[in-house]
């Protein structure tokens, strides 16, 4: 049986049992591999833009499933463009930039709407992903922090409840969602109202990567640098708050 990392086991638990998944930009499989196994899911798309990865996760199928291959489905293409509308209700994007994922979602909205649930787990702009997400109308049930090597990720469980509501409906969900809280994208509000104890490890983390940004932005005396500089010293000012509340 394959043994996932936490960040991929993270992601597979929130895999409803006995969904139709597609995990996109698979790359290793894994993934698709575990749902095999367990018998969580009998119908798997297993998508990735390259032929590389596509390669390797054969080698790790005919490795960990001896043959029995059944119910899951290699294909190469970009984004959802390996799925017809409708025909999986889980998708998986984990391990890419959040600008990806969004340019990925946006393709085709039609076909993202009939998605039920999408896992998503971006490497970065997570603050850029979650306020697109919110402002479309996708519903962020929950979050979830895991550790693996020196990082702690972040995964968001989105639904899109079949269709995307009116802007009205939409501004109802970003204060749902944000509860009268600060409105800042970069800390997931279910991770602050959880209090999850990985959140200060990764606040400290994002702050000194805004730090490192903030003193190549105050080398130059652009008017856009200073505006950079004034935004980071917000989010950095915010980021603050935010850990004295999670550290009590
Ligand atoms: C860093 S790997 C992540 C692998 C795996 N999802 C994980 O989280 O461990 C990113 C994978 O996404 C694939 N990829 C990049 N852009 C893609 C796109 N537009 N559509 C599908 N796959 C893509 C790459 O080929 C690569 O295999």
């Amino acid at each position: 049986m394959i043994r996932l990392s936490e960040r991929l086991q993270g992601i597979a638990d929130g895999i409803p049992v006995g969904s139709r998944v597609a995990d996109i930009g698979t790359d290793h499989g894994y993934i698709p591999i575990w749902l095999k196994q367990t018998g969580r899911s009998g119908y798997i798309v297993a998508g990735d833009i390259n032929a590389g990865p596509l390669q390797k996760m054969r080698e790790h199928m005919e490795r960990y499933l001896e043959g029995d291959e059944e119910g899951i489905y290699p294909r190469r293409g970009s984004g959802l463009q390996v799925i017809e509308k409708g025909e999986v209700d889980t998708v998986v994007i984990a391990g890419m930039g959040g600008l990806l994922m969004i340019d990925i979602l946006s393709e085709d909205l039609e076909k993202t709407a009939s998605v039920k649930r999408f896992l998503l787990q971006p490497r970065n702009a997570q603050d850029k992903l979650r306020k697109w997400l919110l402002e479309q109308g996708f519903t962020i049930i929950d979050e979830k922090l895991v550790r693996e090597g020196r990082f702690v990720w972040e995964i968001m469980v989105v639904e899109t409840k079949g269709c995307f509501g009116t802007p009205e409906d939409n501004q109802r969900k970003i204060e749902t969602y944000f509860q009268g809280g600060e409105v800042q994208y970069e800390i997931g509000q279910h991770l602050i109202r959880r209090k999850d104890p990985l959140l200060p490890d990764q606040i400290r983390w994002k702050r000194e990567i805004l730090e490192e940004i903030a003193e190549g932005a105050c080398r130059s005396d652009s008017p856009q640098a200073k505006e950079r500089a004034r935004e980071i010293a917000e989010k950095l000012d915010s980021l603050e708050r935010i850990l004295d509340y999670v550290d009590h």
